[in-house]
């Protein structure tokens, strides 16, 4: 029996941040020996947004590709996928779009609270339909799984409904296409260093993977903590500090007594985010080795990116093969 295959990705607009590690990177990492794993590099979809800077998109492939090798991706195990070089998803976005249905893709929350976010008021085709294109991402190669964090809920539903569609349309009751299974993060989303919901690069928040050492702790010194807590010997409350939630995330050995520490007034924030900050360097010190080694090695990383896409062309090729023969539209 074949190993099941994983399908994820991200939109190479920009470098990854420590919200991307806690909500998905680490977890790939886990994932890759026990599946077949393909790390789409979504240029496409980053396009949909970042159409008038396709510069900073070809910098932010690398970017991407080398952030996900730094955390410890091994380029041997699996296979990088560059979307703008897969035909078969060009191919199939096509054909879906013929009967998915304008009033769906409006109502994706999703992709509403992204318009709203990057101020649209005049929707491109594209940006609208890249749900649409999201799920020739994952039916391409037929994936089994797709590991997402939970703001791409409705895009899997998309995805999910588009292959039953298909199926019923042209699949005269076999399955051409495959359904898949949605792997939700098992961590939930890191909250950013200013208390916000959400890290993000254009909400000047994020701890990158590729900060230095003295950018961690800058940074980290300079998180919002509780608000009421004024001087040390004031008690402090834990559950609304961001700096104890990053505590929780990635030093989860000394959560417990940080906080317990913190409410009787035993440990101040000054301390407190100086451990935050030396675990934090503790974890990116060995990713900062690898990216290092890629960085000087580019060469290395264009060419499992050109690899991978080859080998994600054969597989898609065959799929378009079968879909067309389904659609009846092979001579
Ligand atoms: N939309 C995803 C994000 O913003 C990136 C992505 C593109 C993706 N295609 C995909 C994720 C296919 C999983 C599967 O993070």
């Amino acid at each position: 029996m074949r190993q099941k295959r994983i399908l994820t990705g991200d939109r190479t607009t920009g470098k990854l941040h420590l919200g991307h590690y806690v909500g998905s990177l680490q977890n790939r990492v886990r994932l890759q020996d026990k599946y077949e794993t393909f790390i789409l590099l979504a240029d496409i979809q980053a396009l949909t947004t970042h159409f008038k800077n396709p510069d900073l998109i070809k910098k932010s492939i690398y970017e991407v590709a080398i952030d996900n090798l730094s955390v410890g991706l091994d380029p041997n195990k699996i296979t990088f996928v560059q979307q703008s070089r897969i035909t078969s998803i060009a191919e199939l976005t096509v054909f879906y779009s013929m009967f998915v249905t304008v009033n769906t893709l409006r109502h994706n929350p999703t992709t509403k609270t992204e318009a709203k976010h990057y101020g649209y008021d005049d929707l491109t085709y594209g940006f609208l339909g890249y749900p649409v294109s999201q799920a020739a991402d994952i039916t391409f190669c037929k994936a089994d799984l797709v590991p997402v964090g939970e703001d791409q809920l409705p895009h899997m539903e998309q995805t999910r409904k588009i292959v039953r569609r298909f199926n019923e349309l042209y699949g005269k009751g076999q399955e051409v296409l495959k359904e898949p299974d949605t792997l939700l993060s098992p961590t939930p989303r890191l909250v950013g260093l200013d208390g916000n919901s959400k890290m993000g690069k254009s909400l000047g928040n994020a701890l990158y993977l590729s900060d230095t050492e003295r950018e961690v702790v800058q940074k980290v010194q300079a998180a919002v903590t509780d608000p009421a807590r004024i001087r040390v010997s004031d008690k402090g409350h834990p559950d609304i500090c961001t700096v104890s939630q990053y505590h929780k995330a990635l030093n989860n050995d000394e959560y417990e007594d940080i906080c317990d520490r913190c409410k009787r007034a035993n440990i101040g924030c000054v301390a407190c985010k100086k451990r935050l900050a030396g675990c934090i360097n503790t974890l990116l010190d060995p990713m900062r080795e690898k990216r290092a080694y890629y960085e000087n090695h580019l060469d290395e990383v264009k060419e499992f990116i050109i690899n991978g896409s080859q080998k994600a062309n054969r597989i898609g090729d065959a799929t378009m093969d079968e879909v067309k023969a389904a659609m009846n539209i092979k001579l």
